[in-house]
Order: structure tokens, then C-alpha cells, then sequence
């Protein structure tokens, strides 16, 4: 693969610059009024795999945010690589956190990245990390290197749960079908230290509204004599964790797939370092299930968290009054086992059980996923860690992540193959975050990674 080495190499600038401009589109997939930028950002995706000499792509219109599909199949014989990635981003909301604007994306030095990242939103998440494909594929059919057939699969709307993805995909098995999937949407253990992920976090995501008196009241009027919803709300919210951090709704551990003392042992072998840990986040203590390591609490066990909460008079200065409603949407992270829907379900009556009769609760399921494990004897797997392995010089360490991407449990349901998630992204890189940030070197490592993925597996596939 020297010569896509080279190639990469020599084209670094471009390869740079190509990146900044997909970021100064802001396809904001949760605002409708960022619609015409995603649709702009997808014409930049199809313009680019054009450029990069797929043999088609075009643009799958949904009811939602449109799909970018292309292909380049150069022969029946060879095995089929199905990239996935995401070109829709989350809002960059509050914006007065950044340090600069999210669109307008800078390069700055930081401890972790000596030499430089990228500061916008989506740098990392997704679309740094879904380029870096693009720009392989490039790299590799310039230089007549390519060793795989490839599909393109990039969507819109994975920041929203991926609703029309679905779909397109039942609607479409033939030309989607592949012998893997390969996706660039997670994070590596540091920059010395390569990984892989093989399992992500399924998702029950809710919102639950309390609802008291029919109308806000006054709080010294009526205060004492009525339910207040957000004081209810809260005793239960707090009721939904035992001392010990255990989630208290009955039957949600029934599933929980528990983890054997060596494999637990074989995990938590990783390097991790607390204390780095608590000092990038400025806090004095780590904080969750008793018995359980950072690492466990953030891959092997299923999580219940308020990602929001408001209800009564939030504005300036003090407004006496006693609220009719309050609101909390609810996230729980699944682990193997657990079922979205069944764990929907489970709350919500238990939420209900709970509640004081002085109050109506209202249980809106939002998205959900289910939990992926991907299994370490595969030779799409195999493929991936000799690749890692090849490009830094270190074996990778298998992890599982705590996030989620729950069309890749779909991905196996429907199309039935199975995805690598080959991520290159630092679990510091801020996702989701104000100063969203992707490492040079993890974006030219990740361009350099993968066409060594697509040799190794041509290689296995072909024994
Ligand atoms: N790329 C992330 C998921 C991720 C991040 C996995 C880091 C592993 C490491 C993805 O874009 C994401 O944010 N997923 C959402 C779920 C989705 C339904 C909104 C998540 O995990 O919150
Ligand atoms: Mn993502
Ligand atoms: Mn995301």
C-alpha cells in the first residue's frame, strides 16, 4: 500500500481543507430550521464521493433529512465494504461556551493534541470521522490500490434517532448488500494507545411530565395544601437510584448480562487513569454503581439519567408560584440483553406506581436502540485489529464504549451483517460538547488506517 501512503501523504493540505469546508455547513439535524443546510451538506457528500471516483452516488430523498448513497464495485469475486457514517451534526447550543464559532472551524493545539485539532461541531462526530473514508477510498482507487468493492451509506438523521434509515434500508437490502459494514463513529483509548470498540450501549430515551393543580398557582396561597409537580417530580427522580447507585425499578437488571470475574478482569486491564480523569472534568470524585470501576459504569452497566429538567418560573429575579406541571426527559443506557422497548415499558409503570395521588404522570417514549456486541472472531474483526495493529504499531485493545448507534443492532437485523466500529475520535474530543474538537493526527490516522483494513480483508476473505 505504499503508493496510497504516499498519496495520502502528499495530499494532506487538500485532504485538510476539503474537511474544513463540510464543517462550515451547519446540518443541525434536530432544528427544522437548518433543513435546506442538510440537504446542502448532502450534495457536498455526493459531489465528493463523484470527485473520489465512485461510479455512482446520489441522494435518497426520506420525509426527514436525505440519504447519500454511492458505490464503486470493481468485481463480483472480491468482498463488499459498506461504509456508514453520519453527516448530520447535534446543535451547538449554548453557544457562548465556545471559544469560537462551531462553524467556523479553527485549528488549535491542546495537551492531548499536540499537533493541532479541529474546532467545530462534527469535527469528530461524524463528519471528521466519516471523511476519512471518503478520502481513503480516494487515495486507494488513485492508485490502483483498492481491494474491495465499496458502498457509501451516509446519512442525516443519526443525531435524531436514525428514523428514516430504517426504512431505506428494508426498502433496499440488494443494493445494500455487503459482507461488512465498516463505521468510524466512536473513539480509540488515547493516541498511544489504539483500540477497538466491540460493543456500544442500547438507549430507552423518555420524557415524563407531572402534572399538579390544573393551572399555576400562588405558592403562599395554595402553598402546602397541593401537590407541587416539581417537588414530586424530583422525590422521584431521586427515588430511581438505591444508596448504593443501583437503578430501583423492578426487573431492570432481570437481563443484564453478567460479565464473568476474568472478563471483567480482561477489561478493566485497559489503561485508564482516574485521576487524569477527574482532573479533566474538575471533579474531586468518580461517582456511581457500588461495586463496579469507572470503566465498568461506562460499558457493562445500564444507566438512568435526567438529561433534563424544568417546569415553573425559570426567568429573572423571583416569581412566587406553585407550578401545575414539571417535565424531565430520561435517558437509560441498555447493555446485552436488555431490550429498549421492554425497559420502556418497565419504567413507565413503575413511574406511574410511584407517583402521589395528588398528581397525573404522563410517559412519552422518545428514540430507543438496542445494544451491540461485536464478536472478536470474526474475520471482519480480525481484519480491523491488524490494521490498527499494522498502522500504529501496537496491538489494539478491544473495548466497549459506552454511547450508542442504534442502527448498527438494525444494520444486523435487517441487512443481517455485521458492523467494525473502527473509530478514531478521544472520549475528550468534547462530542456533543461546546469546543467539539478532532485530532490532525487522528484524522490522517484514520485516512492511513483505513485502506490497510480493506488489504487485510481482501487477505482473510480470500484464504
Ligand atoms: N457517535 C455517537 C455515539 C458514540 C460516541 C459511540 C462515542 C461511542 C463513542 C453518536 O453520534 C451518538 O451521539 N449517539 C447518540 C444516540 C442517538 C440516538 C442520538 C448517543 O449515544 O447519545
Ligand atoms: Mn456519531
Ligand atoms: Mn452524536
Amino acid at each position: 500500500m505504499k503508493n496510497t501512503l504516499d498519496y495520502i501523504s502528499a495530499n494532506k493540505g487538500r485532504y485538510l481543507e476539503e474537511l474544513l469546508d463540510l464543517l462550515k455547513i451547519p446540518s443541525v439535524s434536530a432544528d427544522p430550521a437548518y433543513k435546506e443546510y442538510l440537504v446542502q451538506t448532502a450534495e457536498f457528500v455526493k459531489d465528493k464521493l463523484i470527485a473520489a471516483g465512485a461510479d455512482r452516488a446520489e441522494i435518497y430523498p426520506t420525509p426527514g433529512h436525505p440519504i447519500v448513497y454511492g458505490e464503486k464495485l470493481i468485481d463480483p469475486a472480491l468482498p463488499t465494504v459498506m461504509v456508514y457514517g453520519h453527516y448530520d451534526v447535534q446543535p451547538a447550543d449554548p453557544l457562548d461556551l465556545w471559544d469560537s464559532p462551531p462553524f467556523e472551524p479553527v485549528i488549535k493545539k491542546t495537551a492531548l493534541h499536540p499537533d493541532g485539532a479541529i474546532f467545530a461541531r462534527g469535527a469528530c462526530d461524524d463528519k471528521g470521522q466519516f471523511y476519512m473514508h471518503v478520502k481513503a477510498f480516494e487515495a486507494m482507487l488513485a492508485n490502483n490500490e483498492l481491494t474491495c468493492n465499496v458502498k457509501f451509506m451516509i446519512e442525516g438523521e443519526e443525531e435524531v434517532g436514525s428514523d428514516n434509515l430504517e426504512g431505506f434500508c428494508r426498502a433496499n437490502k440488494e443494493m445494500l448488500a455487503c459482507d461488512v459494514i465498516l463505521i468510524s463513529d466512536t473513539s480509540i483509548l488515547s493516541n498511544d494507545t489504539p483500540s477497538i470498540t466491540v460493543g456500544l450501549r442500547g438507549l430507552a430515551y423518555l420524557e415524563v411530565e407531572v402534572t399538579g393543580p390544573n393551572r399555576d398557582l400562588h405558592s403562599g396561597v395554595y402553598g402546602g395544601a397541593v401537590a407541587n409537580p416539581i417537588n414530586v417530580l424530583s422525590k422521584m427522580i431521586a427515588s430511581l437510584h438505591d444508596e448504593n447507585n443501583h437503578i430501583t425499578i423492578p426487573g431492570f437488571y432481570d437481563k443484564v448480562e453478567e460479565l464473568s470475574e476474568a472478563d471483567r478482569y480482561a477489561m478493566n486491564k485497559a489503561p485508564f487513569d482516574k485521576n487524569a480523569y477527574k482532573e479533566d472534568l474538575e471533579i474531586a470524585a468518580v461517582y456511581g454503581e457500588k461495586g463496579f470501576t469507572t470503566l465498568d459504569r461506562t460499558s457493562i452497566r445500564p444507566t438512568l439519567d435526567v438529561n433534563g429538567m424544568w417546569g415553573g418560573y425559570i426567568g429573572e429575579g423571583a416569581k412566587t408560584v406553585l407550578p401545575s406541571k414539571a417535565f424531565a426527559k430520561i435517558s437509560m443506557r441498555l447493555v446485552p440483553h436488555q431490550n429498549s422497548h421492554e425497559i420502556t415499558s418497565l419504567f413507565a409503570e413503575h413511574f406511574k406506581r410511584i407517583a402521589p395521588e395528588g398528581v397525573k404522570v404522563e410517559v412519552k417514549p422518545h428514540h430507543g436502540g438496542e445494544p451491540v456486541v461485536v464478536p472478536s472472531d470474526l474475520k471482519e474483526y480480525q481484519a480491523a485489529h491488524n490494521a490498527m495493529a499494522e498502522a500504529f504499531g501496537k496491538e489494539p485493545i478491544p473495548m466497549r464504549s459506552g454511547g450508542s448507534i442504534p442502527i448498527v443492532a438494525l444494520f444486523e437485523e435487517v441487512l443481517e451483517v455485521k458492523s467494525i466500529l473502527l473509530g478514531f475520535g478521544l472520549d475528550s474530543d468534547s462530542i456533543h460538547s461546546p469546543n467539539e474538537h478532532y485530532g490532525l493526527f487522528n484524522y490522517y490516522k484514520g485516512i492511513e488506517t483505513i485502506p490497510l483494513f480493506y488489504k487485510h480483508y481482501a487477505q482473510l476473505k480470500s484464504q
